[in-house]
């Protein structure tokens, strides 16, 4: 298909609904843990009705459907009905995703839809093949198409395969997912920020002193060791859902509700980041992480990465924005911190306490927001002590970010996914410093990454650790 030219319009109408669902992949992981529990949500919850049809290169419709049982099973899943009617709905084609004989079959299986939804839950490497093979065998006329994150391993290679997907499929109906933007208390973070008065004044560069994002992981990489590998921290979670909280926790007002004004808010954060240079960060690697399989003896794929942004804006010039992440760190949790500058004057004779004024929005794995001041502690003496305003919210109600994300795109919603020009944007942000730029740091399981992780900041900034809550603690 080289030299066609790129398609602009979309297929289908907007908000047209799709009318199968197509998910490559269907034996993988990705399919086990997230689009089976997904799909069965939808059917219980919002009627989802669309005939289901997994491709993958073995097993056959009855492995898939006990397949499919257990992933529900393992998730907790006790619907009966809905249960049902998903290895009800389940069709199976068996076939390799680079072989133009596997779509043909695809195009009779789905007979009469004319509006397919198909879910590239394959590897990366693969997503040029399969458009070509969607094209060729008619399966592409008239779909819409959800390819996963990591979107290309670098500028270049993302901007290849934009070009590669336009080929055959309109922007309109390409849903890059990033399932951090199906979180509730991610998209709180535009709600609380542009719903409410008192902040927006305090917004900026007179009063903000620091911002940090903290997304410490316990776990390990597990079996996951050959797709990490390939990847690392930055690749895995810096370039796609931490920059994307990034950019809304620094976003300008859009000017209105629609899809499009949010995103564009947002690309302008992602445009005005000072692309990142081996100086402003620190990798590290938790002791063991070669031993893992999959893994390469001599890796230096980093499982842990501190760095700090700069963003160039009239609004936030000069204030740093800090991330740290990594796996075997002491807790799981995902916090932004935002540290308020200090009164101009110690009024009270005191020594000034650095952070004591911040917000806090705890995203995961409770959703909480909290006001951090100095109060004054009881007693003759004019001397405080922090305290902490406590917003928290019981998590149960809300919709799991791939039932969300996969119903929007079944209906044409690209509220929530990430246009070509944000995810190229955030690649141009992370391109210098990936693979071997930097040095790697060994550090031990269970602690807060390689001590070099402090290098990253301003003189009298720290890092701030997230603490376990007690559920957290209880769910051990
Ligand atoms: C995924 C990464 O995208 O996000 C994982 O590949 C990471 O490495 C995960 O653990 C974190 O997401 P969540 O929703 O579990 O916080």
């Amino acid at each position: 298909m080289a030299g066609a030219r790129p398609k602009s319009r979309s297929a289908s109408e907007p908000g047209e609904p799709s009318d199968a669902f197509i998910f490559f992949g269907a034996t993988g992981d990705l399919a086990y843990k997230q689009i089976f529990p997904a799909l069965a949500d939808l059917i219980r919850d919002e009627g989802f009705d669309l005939p289901i049809i997994g491709v993958a290169r073995s097993g056959d419709l009855d492995s898939l459907k006990e397949r499919a049982r257990r992933s529900l099973a393992e998730h907790g899943f006790t619907d009966a009905a809905a249960t049902q009617a998903l290895t009800d709905r389940l069709r199976y084609v068996k076939g390799s995703d680079e072989d133009i004989e596997t779509f043909r079959a695809l195009r009779r299986e789905l007979g009469e839809a004319r509006h397919p939804l198909h879910y590239l839950a394959v590897p990366p490497a693969l997503f040029g093949e399969v458009v070509g093979c969607l094209q060729v065998s008619g399966c592409a006329a008239g779909a819409r198409i959800i390819v996963e994150k990591p979107f290309g391993r670098d500028l270049a290679s993302a901007v290849a395969l934009n070009e590669t997907i336009h080929e055959v499929f309109a922007e309109p109906d390409v849903f890059r997912i990033d399932h951090y933007l199906g979180k509730e208390p991610v998209q709180n973070l535009v709600y609380f920020r542009f719903a409410n008065s008192f902040l927006e004044p305090l917004w900026n560069r007179d009063h903000v002193a620091s911002v940090q994002i903290n997304m410490p992981e316990a776990m390990d990489v597990a079996d996951r060791g050959a797709f990490y590998d390939q990847a690392g921290a930055i690749r895995d979670v810096v370039q796609n859902h931490l920059l994307q909280v990034v950019s809304l926790l620094a976003m300008e007002p859009p000017s209105g509700h629609t899809p499009e004004a949010i995103r564009n808010e947002k690309y302008k954060v992602l445009d005005s980041i000072r692309p990142l240079v081996p100086d402003d960060l620190v990798r590290g690697q938790y002791r063991g992480y070669r031993d893992t399989k999959g893994v390469a003896a001599d890796s230096s794929v980093e499982t842990f990465v501190a760095l700090r942004l700069h963003i160039d804006s009239w609004r936030w010039a000069g204030v740093p924005f800090y991330i740290r992440t990594g796996k075997c760190l002491p807790v799981t949790a995902t916090e932004v911190l935002v540290e308020m500058k200090r009164p101009p004057q110690s009024l009270f004779g005191e020594a000034q306490q650095r952070d004591a004024d911040y917000f806090r929005f705890r995203l995961s794995p409770d959703m909480s927001i909290s006001l951090g001041a100095l109060a004054k502690k009881p007693g003759e003496a004019m001397a405080g002590e922090p305290v902490e305003l406590l917003a928290s919210h019981e998590s149960g109600s809300e919709r799991p970010p791939y039932q969300r994300l996969i119903g929007d795109a079944s209906r044409g919603d690209q509220s929530l996914f990430a246009g070509e020009d944000l995810v190229e944007a955030a690649w141009r942000v992370v391109n210098g410093v990936l693979d071997d730029k930097t040095p790697l740091n060994v550090y031990e399981l269970g602690t807060w990454g390689p001590p070099e992780a402090a290098g990253v900041l301003d003189r009298g900034d720290r890092w701030h650790d997230p603490v376990a809550t007690p559920r957290m603690a209880a769910s051990k």
